[in-house]
This record gives C-alpha cells, sequence and structure tokens, in this order.
C-alpha cells in the first residue's frame, strides 16, 4: 500500500512513522507514505498557501491553486481509490473504516489547516471526509496519523501474530476481553483461573462473555441494532 500525505506541516508527521509497529511495516516493505509539502507546489515567492476568505470573516482558507497541483501531480503517476480529507466535519473514523480503507493500494490524504480548505477542492478531488473526533484540533496532521495508524495495522504481515488484528476491540462491535501475562499470582491478585486450564473451548466461551459483559457495562451503545 502507498499513502501519499498533503500537509503544510511535514514534520509533524516524521516522528509516527519512525518507532515501533509503522516504522517496521515501511522497513518490510509492506507500506509507504509520501509526506507532500503544499509549499512546494506553489509558485511565488512567499509560498503563500492560504489567504483571506470572500465574504469577511476570521480566519485563513488554504488555497485551491497548490492542492491541485500536488492531488493532479499524483493521479498522473497513478490511480487513487480515494482522496481522503481530514476535517472536524467529516464522518467519524470508525473500525470499519479502516478495514475498508486497508484493502486500498494507494491513498492521498490531505490535511486541513486554518479556517479549512476552498470549498471548490471538498467539491473536486476529495472522495472521503473523516474526523478522528467531535473536538478540533490544530490541524489534520495528527488525525492523518491516527487514521494512517489504524489502517497500516490491518495490512497483512504487519501484525506478528495474523489474528491479532481480527480480536481487537470494535473488530466484531464489541469491546476486547480483559487480557493478563506473567506472573499468575502478584500481590495475592489472581489471574482468572480459567485461563491457566489449558481449556481452550471453555477460555474462548469465557472471553465471548467477558467482552459482551464489557460492552455493555462501558459501550453499550455498540450493543445496539443498526
Ligand atoms: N482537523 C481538525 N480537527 C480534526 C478532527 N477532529 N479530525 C480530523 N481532522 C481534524
Amino acid at each position: 500500500m502507498r499513502i501519499d500525505i498533503i500537509t503544510v506541516v511535514p514534520d509533524i508527521l516524521k516522528s509516527p512513522f519512525e518507532a515501533s509497529i509503522l516504522e517496521r511495516a515501511i522497513k518490510k516493505g509492506l507500506v509507504e507514505i509520501h509526506l507532500h509539502n503544499l509549499r512546494d507546489y506553489v509558485s511565488d515567492n512567499y509560498k503563500q498557501i492560504d489567504d483571506y476568505q470572500f465574504g469577511g470573516g476570521a480566519g485563513m482558507v488554504m488555497m485551491i491553486e497548490p492542492i491541485d497541483k500536488c492531488i493532479s501531480k499524483l493521479k498522473s503517476e497513478r490511480a487513487y481509490q480515494e482522496v481522503i480529507y481530514m476535517t472536524p466535519d467529516g464522518e467519524r473514523l470508525e473500525q470499519r473504516t479502516a478495514n475498508s480503507l486497508s484493502l486500498h493500494e494507494n491513498l492521498i490524504i490531505l490535511c486541513g489547516h486554518y479556517k479549512g480548505v476552498d470549498q471548490r477542492v471538498r467539491d473536486q478531488f476529495i472522495t472521503k471526509e473523516i474526523s478522528i473526533g467531535d473536538y478540533v484540533l490544530s490541524g489534520g496532521e495528527l488525525g492523518a496519523a491516527v487514521l494512517c495508524d489504524s489502517i497500516i495495522r490491518l495490512i497483512p504481515g504487519v501484525l506478528g501474530n495474523e489474528t491479532s488484528a481480527l480480536t481487537d476491540s470494535f473488530q466484531d462491535d464489541l469491546l476486547a476481553p480483559p487480557v493478563y501475562t506473567r506472573p499468575a499470582e502478584y500481590k495475592g491478585w489472581k489471574v482468572p483461573e480459567i485461563l491457566t486450564s489449558g481449556n481452550f473451548p471453555k477460555i474462548e466461551a469465557w472471553r465471548e462473555d467477558q467482552a459482551y459483559k464489557r460492552t455493555k457495562a462501558l459501550r453499550p451503545d455498540l450493543l445496539k441494532e443498526d
């Protein structure tokens, strides 16, 4: 998979891909991340990428031309199934969004800033608008990093254990059951006996029951019929 991220602050997006699972996925050649500085697509000397809004009002708006140049160049090089815009008024990022995006070959992610982008960018180029939650960040970059992480860990071969992404919270609209590791007893606090019993069908049934109970207690909204 190849992900092209268009941003005015590429520095914010360097470190998330330089550690742990995402770094390993890149080193293994399972994903390529390409950061594009929008200012490289501006012809004037001031490298201006934003301007005042028509009709007046506070806040700058990202101009269409540099974004058009960047997206058009990328599209002339390969086919992109989705051009995503990170914005607080997009659809909320959910596990199912990550699941379906992880199946794509090439993705473009555009990070918004200031008051956002000229509406014509959204009308002409964007196929999906994503928010990572109902709060406003100072730009789309951290949202893009969250989105990339949620997608990349689903690519086959990225996680050591192929099945572990499937048992995550939300994968089947349930929270994950509790997990334990050694020691089996610490300061008198014991691991549930069933987990050390070696009876795998019973362990599986216990986990399912725990997942259901946790979801009912903590996120009953997930159990509601769609
Ligand atoms: N840009 C600013 N706030 C955002 C949010 N909540 N999600 C995605 N992009 C954003």
